[in-house]
């Protein structure tokens, strides 16, 4: 092989573009079909940090090396709740077909709060999607944060909250009342999960304060009830999902989204009925978050 053939391992061609006002970029330059140089890796796991969701197009992706990849960042969580993907317990499915009308994920939340050690993030590729429509939105809560009051800030500093999946995924979930979730989601008997987080927690990645509730898993504040909690949430709610603190993404086949659960919100559009819709996605473990 002459010199200047030989692949320089030490030398990423990864190259980032910021794609939202506060957060979310594109990332372009990588095959995630092959194996990631340690330099690549070191690069993409700054983004990472720095955007809180990174985009990747024109992905050709196996079974195989989506979990590779996402190998390279850490332990795998396998989900509870979600169908996998046949023969692949790492990977779960968020399928939406023409004839049913709910979707997976279709309301502001931030994945597996109601767990002890929240996950970092998943990685979700597009298999198939509408041409319009079904859209991702995501919300930067790093954001949402800092253009909270100091008084605010100060007030949040003090308060925990309570996050659990029983209302989600549980027997009496609004998931379960769907006649058509046609076995997307399950295991109803394993949504036990119940954790308190601090409201602001610093980001383990970036050292950034984020706001750390959200509509889908939040109950209450700690030592609050539920009517008592209900008005600030909301407040904090209506704050965070402004729409200069968001970014909406369009797929395409091959896209993907990996996002960060302790920096980010996330929004599936239900827009697309009577169209399928097809997404392989991969969670990973996080590590413990503080204030
Ligand atoms: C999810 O909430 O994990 C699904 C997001 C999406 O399908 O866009």
């Amino acid at each position: 092989m002459a010199k200047s053939d030989k692949r320089d391992e030490t030398k990423s061609s990864v190259q980032v573009r910021q794609l939202g006002g506060h957060f979310a970029a594109e990332v372009r330059g990588v095959d995630l079909s092959e194996p990631i140089p340690d330099s690549t890796l070191k690069d993409l796991k700054n983004a990472f940090g720095q955007y809180g969701v990174i985009f990747f197009r024109d992905q050709d992706l196996t079974p195989e090396a989506h979990i590779r990849f996402a190998e390279r960042w850490g332990e795998i969580n396998i989900n509870r709740f979600f169908q996998a993907v046949d023969g692949y317990p790492q990977i779960a499915e968020v399928r939406k077909e023409p004839d049913q009308t709910v979707n997976i994920g279709g309301g502001w939340h931030t994945d597996h709060s109601y767990d002890q050690i929240p996950a970092l993030g998943s990685i979700l590729y597009a298999r198939e999607v509408p041409e319009s429509g079904g859209d991702t939105l995501f919300a930067s809560m790093s954001a949402a944060w800092d253009a909270l009051s100091d008084g605010l800030k100060q007030t949040l500093s003090g308060l925990r909250a309570v996050h659990s999946s029983r209302h989600v995924f549980g027997a009496a979930s609004a998931y379960k009342a769907v006649a058509d979730l046609g076995g997307r989601i399950g295991n109803a008997e394993q949504a036990t999960q119940d954790a308190v987080h601090p409201v602001g927690i610093t980001h383990p990645l970036s050292g950034r304060k984020a706001l750390y509730v959200n509509p889908g898993f939040t109950l209450r504040f700690e030592g609050w009830t539920t009517a008592e909690s209900a008005p600030l949430l909301r407040t904090l709610y209506e704050h965070a999902s402004r729409p200069e603190f968001t970014y909406r993404f369009h797929w395409e086949p091959g896209s993907i989204a990996f996002w960060d659960n302790r920096a980010t919100w996330h929004y599936a559009l239900n827009d697309y009925a009577g169209k399928q819709r097809l997404m392989h996605r991969i969670t990973l473990e996080g590590e413990a978050i503080g204030a």
